[in-house]
């Protein structure tokens, strides 16, 4: 059920929700979601449950502020609270050792725990009611299937999990990519998954280099290599080979949209093109709504223009590799 997220008897009955148990979808500044209370276990299971997700993926917890982190983080860390005063309220995600006992289901049994505070009015309206009924934060991942793209309409979500599920609406996501995870877990801080936040400004305010995540990184399912899958087969390409590939394919029966930045069709092509902003925030903002949108019209193949180099465009590439290795 649509709720809208600037009403505050919505908020109030959908912090009631949370605090009963229930689970409630809602708009954060990077993508929707679906949230149950970070510590009741019982709770959280409905998360996994709903998106069919497996239960040792771990799920990012989120905060009205960073006293409330403390309820989950058995220590911050210089790195950590450096980034959290850089960068709380907004979309970035520290993973943390954990308090033993606290949030294990959310924690997918981890001996850490990630936590953001989100920056979205209606995610704050709805964290600092919840934690007027005792709820200390609002474990979510975003809300859509397992291994789909995420959500960044209320919409989305409907069409994810159907009228059943409480979801406040507030509007498009402003990000419209999940937020950037650094794990200040261990004795390096390691960049788990590129966000809208280049690399560069996370290093300076962290004061410290990030490092790749290795082999023995905690698992975060948005890292797997085959994540946010469209049903359509999509390839990544360069713009010269998409270009050559456009000009060699003729009048050709399959049904192919093309999702380019520089890249124009042919003279005369009946192809449906999208374009792909020249800004990387501009492209990450409405980079899931357009993969969604063409992916319901039941293409074959969706034809991308491998986005620029550099660190702006980082999350959105990343998000786009793995849609093409699905
Ligand atoms: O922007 C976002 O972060 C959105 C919105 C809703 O806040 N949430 C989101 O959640 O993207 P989800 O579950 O789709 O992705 C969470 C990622 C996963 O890759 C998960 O494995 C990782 O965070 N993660 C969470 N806790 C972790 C932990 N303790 N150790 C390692 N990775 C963790
Ligand atoms: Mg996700």
């Amino acid at each position: 059920m649509l709720l809208p997220g600037n009403d505050a008897a919505a908020i109030e009955r959908a912090a009631e929700a949370l605090a009963a148990g229930e689970l409630v979808a809602f708009p954060t500044e990077t993508v929707y979601g679906l949230g149950a209370r970070a510590d009741d276990d019982r709770a959280v299971a409905g998360i996994f449950a709903l998106k069919g997700r497996p239960a040792d993926h771990p799920l990012i917890v989120h905060v009205q502020d960073a006293a409330c982190a403390n309820c989950f983080a058995a220590t911050l860390g210089d790195v950590a609270t450096r980034l959290v005063d850089a960068f709380w309220p907004g979309p970035l995600t520290i993973i943390v050792p954990r308090v033993p006992g606290v949030a294990a289901a959310a924690a997918g049994g981890q001996p850490t725990i990630g936590l953001r505070c989100p920056s979205h009015p209606v995610a704050r309206a709805l964290l600092a009611a919840a934690r007027q009924r005792g709820v200390p934060g609002v474990a979510a991942p975003s809300a859509n299937r397992f291994g789909r793209i995420s959500p960044t309409l209320a919409q989305h979500v409907v069409d994810e999990f159907g009228e059943a599920l409480l979801v406040l609406d507030g509007g498009e996501c402003e990000v419209g990519i999940e937020s950037s995870i650094v794990d200040c877990s261990g004795a390096v801080p390691a960049l788990l998954r590129p966000g809208q936040i280049p690399r560069e400004r996370i290093e300076a305010a962290a004061g410290v280099p990030l490092a790749d995540p290795t082999a023995s990184s905690p698992r975060a399912s948005g890292t797997l290599e085959a994540h946010y899958a469209p049903r359509a087969k999509l390839r990544l390409m360069p713009a010269a080979m998409l270009n050559t590939a456009l000009q060699m394919l003729g009048d050709s029966p399959l049904r192919l949209a093309v999702y380019s930045r520089t890249v124009t069709l042919p003279h005369g092509s009946r192809l449906q093109r999208r374009a792909m902003p020249d800004d990387p925030d501009r492209a990450a903002h409405e980079l899931f709504a357009t993969l969604r949108e063409l992916d319901a019209q039941g293409l074959d193949l969706i034809w991308v223009e491998e986005p620029p180099g550099g660190s702006p465009w980082d999350g959105v590439r990343d998000r786009l590799a793995r849609a093409a290795a699905a």
